[in-house]
């Protein structure tokens, strides 16, 4: 309201404003993700998610990694649509079903933030873009990048465990096929190298590790850790497997560090792919760098999270804004 318009009479205002607003919130089919979407309707969001992790995720002390491993899984199977967060329901077969999701948990912490959010804010900000703040959140609190995203995702209208089943990749999976699935959301080599190093925090169980044990032993295992690992999961019979033991993802794996890259380096990566990484000439060179200079591994996993966190996301008029993050509205 400068310049030409400078003076006119209020009139004139109001039909402008009125105007601006209609075409603010008119579908429009090249939506787009923005940092300032929520400015003017829950300018306080960001600080509402911050708030309730800082007093509340650590009650889980892999909570954080929980919450980052949930962002990949919701990302990864059809686009960050909030789709893994759904019960199963007329339209939606929860994606928890799937295998794929073990270990998947704390899907409360999601809630409580909802809550607090729906409280401020009744109905504006989607199950989807709570989770991917929570979890850029986490990545910060446990020592990582501080990341900015855009925000407007919507929440998806469906759910599939046969989606997931499909979409999530093995433990075991490929150089080749690990780059094309990052390639997919729009990652370089060294952007997909970076975003794996998520694990260097949380945790892993036997069922995903026995594969490197039996019927024998992968020789990327140090000693060390082929000795650990058999210690602690005795038999490749998942049906005998004590799915409570839990398994370091890194050496320091509740701090978000550059150590998942050292540990790969020296034979002790936990999954089949953390090791393979270290090893194909495409990736190792990657994996050197990242373990010697945090702060390059750190600037470029900020850029991927971005691109993980924007992939095939729902604008606009698509898709809805949850109510209850698991259930359809
Ligand atoms: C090809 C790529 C990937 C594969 C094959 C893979 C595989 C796995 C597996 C098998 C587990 C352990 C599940 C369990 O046994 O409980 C795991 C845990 C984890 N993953 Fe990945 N992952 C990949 C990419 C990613 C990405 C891109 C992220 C996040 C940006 C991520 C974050 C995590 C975290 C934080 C955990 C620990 C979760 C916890 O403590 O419960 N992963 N991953
Ligand atoms: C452990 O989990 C796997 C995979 O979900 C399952 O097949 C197996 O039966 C479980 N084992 C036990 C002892 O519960």
């Amino acid at each position: 309201m400068t310049g030409k318009f400078a003076g006119s009479g209020a009139g004139l205002c109001i039909f402008v404003v009125v105007l601006a607003l209609f075409v603010s919130q008119a579908p429009s089919v090249d939506a787009q993700l923005d940092q300032n979407y929520y400015v003017g309707t829950c300018p306080n969001v960001e600080n509402l998610v911050n708030q309730w992790l800082v007093a509340n995720v650590f009650t889980d002390p892999t909570g954080p990694a929980a919450l980052v491993r949930l962002v990949f899984h919701d990302c990864q199977v059809n686009g960050c649509d909030g789709s893994v967060l759904l019960d199963t329901q007329p339209g939606a077969v929860s994606e928890l079903e799937s295998d794929a999701n073990f270990g998947i948990r704390d899907l409360r912490f999601i809630d409580s933030i909802k809550a607090a959010v729906e409280l401020a804010c009744p109905g504006v900000v989607s199950c989807t873009d709570i989770l991917a703040l929570a979890a850029r959140d986490c990545v910060r609190l446990t020592g990582g990048p501080s990341i900015r995203i855009p925000l407007g995702r919507k929440d998806g209208r469906s759910a599939s465990n046969l989606a997931a089943d499909r979409q999530l990749p093995p433990s075991d999976i490929s150089v080749p096929a690990f780059l094309s699935e990052f390639a997919q959301m729009g990652m370089t080599a060294d952007e997909a190298v970076a975003i794996i190093g998520a694990h260097t925090i949380g945790v892993g169980h036997c069922v995903n590790v026995v594969n490197r044990l039996f019927p024998q032993q992968d020789p990327a295992l140090s000693p060390l850790m082929a000795g650990q690992l058999l210690t602690q999961c005795p038999t490749p019979n998942a049906a005998f497997l004590n799915n409570n033991t839990i398994l370091s993802n890194d050496f320091t794996n509740f701090v978000f560090d550059n150590q998942y890259y050292r540990d790969v380096m020296n034979g002790n990566g936990l999954f089949k792919i953390d090791s393979l990484i270290g090893q194909n000439p495409t990736t190792a060179g990657i994996v050197a760098r990242f373990a010697a200079n945090q702060n390059d591994f750190f600037g470029v996993f900020s850029r991927a999270f971005v691109k993980m966190t924007s992939f095939r996301v729902l604008t606009g008029a698509q898709g809805e804004v949850r109510r209850n993050c698991h259930r359809l509205n």
